[in-house]
């Protein structure tokens, strides 16, 4: 059976969001695995949580069910969402096209992205901060599949320049006035739940992957086909499973919480200069 993407239903949902907060973002933050300490800085906080909102996505982990964190950042109003979806939680694809569609909706023409990664580069190393010039996606599959929505965008439509070329020296810069250099690479996605096994890192690698993960895409994807500007940031929090003897996850989310104080600095700058 075919699904159908129906766009009264992203509407219905941003509605809701609208209704409670009045004033519409222009920025959106999606927050990786530990990379939360950001929410502290929000300002006259509005928060909903994604399952009191309709049609949006229900949450897999009970215990942490996610919100939308509305509020001021760096003297603007931010949406930041507190957990993502991910394909490996069992949502179809064109399911995880949701949260930007509707972000959209509610007037949010930037998104930033961040999110924990493994470190395939040898000039990469765990506590490192990358920004994501480009992806590789040979996952074969696709959030703007189906009915095109022609609302939000065109049938077929470029991603060539999808993480923003301005956004990227933006966040070049505002490293250096505090004191570091960014990381520049390419995002390989990989649909998980498992890590990749070496070959497959040593195959990402002669591809041109610099960095690994389960996440961002389907948002990158979704934003380009919705005409938003994307600025995409990885945290290295391991090394990719040829550059290890055991590669079993359990320092990703120990590293981003440790490098999320210096992240979250980062996006504060990054938000005060796009306001100037
Ligand atoms: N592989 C895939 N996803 C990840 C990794 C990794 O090494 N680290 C954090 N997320």
């Amino acid at each position: 059976m075919l699904k159908e993407k129906v766009f009264d239903k992203y509407k219905e949902s941003a509605d809701f969001i609208l209704e409670k907060i009045k004033i519409e973002p222009e920025i959106a933050i999606i927050l990786g695995t530990g990379l939360e300490t950001l929410l502290d800085e929000i300002e006259d906080k509005i928060e909903i949580n994604y399952e009191d909102v309709p049609n949006f996505l229900v949450s897999t982990t009970k215990n942490h069910p996610g919100k939308f964190i509305f509020g001021k950042l760096s003297g603007r109003y931010v949406i930041c969402m507190t957990k993502r979806f991910h394909y490996y939680e069992g949502y179809d694809f064109d399911e995880l096209a949701t949260p930007v569609y509707v972000l959209r909706l509610l007037g949010v023409k930037t998104l930033i992205l961040t999110n924990a990664a493994g470190a395939i580069n040898y000039n990469f190393h765990p506590g490192d901060i990358c920004l994501i010039t480009d992806h590789i996606n040979f996952a074969g599959v696709t959030p703007t599949r189906g009915n095109n929505l022609e609302e939000f965008g065109e049938r077929f439509y470029p991603i060539d320049k999808l993480y923003d070329r301005g956004l990227r020296n933006l966040a070049k810069k505002s490293a250096i006035d505090l004191g570091f250099e960014l990381k520049e690479g390419v995002y390989f996605f990989t649909v998980g739940p498992f890590f990749e096994s070496p070959s497959e890192i040593r195959a990402i690698r002669l591809l041109g992957g610099d960095l690994v993960g389960m996440s961002t895409l389907t948002e990158t994807l979704t934003a380009g086909h919705c005409n938003m500007k994307v600025l995409a940031m990885s945290v290295a929090t391991n090394y990719s499973s040829d550059r290890i003897e055991n590669m079993d996850g359990s320092e990703v989310e120990d590293v981003a919480k440790e490098v999320s104080p210096k992240l979250k600095s980062l996006i504060m700058k990054i938000v005060k200069e796009l306001g100037e």
